[in-house]
Order: C-alpha cells, then sequence, then structure tokens
C-alpha cells in the first residue's frame, strides 16, 4: 500500500489515464468507464477502476504541477505496476498556429523546472513520448476527423511568473503550448520503461489573450477523452 494512493496490489489497472483535476477523473469514470470502483480519495485525489469496451482501465487526479504528478506516477509505476500512463490535460497556446479548442500531442516537453537539473546535475534529457502511444493516438484522432498538432510544449512550474514575456522564448523555439506537467511524466516513464503521452486541449492562448468557455472546454474535452481511452485500450 503506498502513502499517497494507498490502494491495495491489483487495484489499478495497467493502463491509466491522468486529468491533473480530481473530479475530472470522478466524471471520466461515471460517465465513460463501466462498473468503476473508487481506489483512493486521499487528499481528495480521486482514482477509479473499470472498463471500458469490456478492457480494464483506470483514472486518477494527479494534482497540479511537476511535484505532485511525480509522487502519484512514482507510486502508480513503482508500486502498481503501471505500464501505460495518458495525462490529459489542458494547456494555454504558445504559438499563432495552435488554436483554442485544438488538440495537441506532446511529442517532448521542455522545462522550467529544477527537477531534472537535481535527477540529473549538469545534463540535460529529453522528455520524450512513447512513439507507439503518439501513434496510436495520431491515428485515433485523425480517423475522427480532428487533426491534432504534434510537437513539443513547455512543462512550467510557474503558472503566475514574474516576466509576462517568457514564453516568447520557448514559443520562438517552436513550444506549441503550456502546461504543468508533461516533463516529468515522461521523465519516469523513461526512468520505470513504462509508456506515457501527453493529450492536450487548448484552454487558453498567451499569444492572443483569448479563453475558452466551460461549455466549450466540456466540447473539446470529449474529444480528449475518446482519443486517450481508445489510445489507452490499443
Ligand atoms: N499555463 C500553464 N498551464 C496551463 C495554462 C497556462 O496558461 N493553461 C492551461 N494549463
Amino acid at each position: 500500500m503506498s502513502i499517497h494512493i494507498g490502494a491495495r496490489e491489483g487495484d489499478i489497472a495497467e493502463s491509466i489515464l491522468l486529468p491533473g483535476d480530481p473530479l475530472r477523473a470522478k466524471f471520466v469514470a461515471e460517465k465513460f468507464l463501466e462498473n468503476p470502483v473508487q481506489y483512493t480519495s486521499i487528499r481528495n485525489i480521486l482514482g477509479y477502476t473499470g472498463t471500458y469496451k469490456g478492457k480494464r482501465i483506470s483514472v486518477q487526479g494527479t494534482g497540479m504541477g511537476i511535484p505532485s504528478i511525480s509522487i502519484y506516477v512514482n507510486e502508480l509505476f513503482q508500486e502498481y505496476g503501471v505500464k501505460r500512463a495518458i495525462r490529459i490535460g489542458t494547456a494555454g497556446s504558445l504559438n499563432e498556429n495552435v488554436q483554442l479548442r485544438e488538440l495537441v500531442l506532446a511529442m517532448s516537453a521542455c522545462t522550467d523546472s529544477n527537477a531534472n537539473n537535481v535527477r540529473f546535475g549538469n545534463r540535460n534529457f529529453a522528455p520524450t513520448a512513447t512513439f507507439s502511444l503518439l501513434k496510436t493516438a495520431w491515428d485515433i484522432a485523425v480517423s475522427k476527423g480532428w487533426q491534432p498538432k504534434v510537437g513539443t510544449v513547455l512543462s512550467s512550474d510557474m503558472f503566475y511568473g514574474e516576466n509576462p514575456d517568457d514564453w516568447k522564448l520557448w514559443s520562438k523555439f517552436g513550444c506549441l503550448a503550456v502546461e504543468m506537467e508533461c516533463a516529468e511524466l515522461y521523465t519516469l516513464a523513461a526512468k520505470y520503461k513504462r509508456e506515457a503521452l501527453c493529450i492536450l486541449t487548448i484552454s487558453d492562448s498567451l499569444v492572443t489573450n483569448e479563453s475558452t468557455s466551460a461549455e466549450e472546454r466540456q466540447n473539446t474535452f470529449t474529444r480528449m477523452m475518446e482519443t486517450a481511452l481508445e489510445t489507452a485500450i490499443s
């Protein structure tokens, strides 16, 4: 039984979806999974296991930011044998070609976090998605008529930073969008030899300062979920 999840061995499926928001995990479990059973509520980080099209799958919140997702993903990989982890989340566009409500598949993740400096010292690791998952998600999304953007994202530690123009450097180097967890998920997947992918929807834009309404977020969320669920059971 792990410290922060506290579930029993076997309670969690080999494939898991990881939204930041625990209430989103609850929503996904109740709306998309058959026979969901809640396996954790420690700190209100809700986790459920059920089936999707007959295949066992879990969904659990991670909280926001690298330290939080790091705790949960370490426990999922080390203590519960999770083999495939798909983060589903929102991101802010850093690129004029990435519009509100678009789907983004994170091929890799840059970061301003110090976590990998602590791990690697004066060496840079390149957090990268698992190609087979990336390709599967791409194929599924395209077959449904959605054309995701694929590229690198920024996993930032600072939602409220000091310099409002910081994002422009990442944008200049081709970063598509900013979120707060992907780099750590990919790094841990590499460490434990597991599969990982981040599927994001654009909820706001640092380029245009626009943001989506709650209703619009719900619609795009469904596209992201269908892509993630189909990829998870592939
Ligand atoms: N910054 C960081 N994370 C985010 C953002 C953002 O602008 N939008 C959605 N997640």
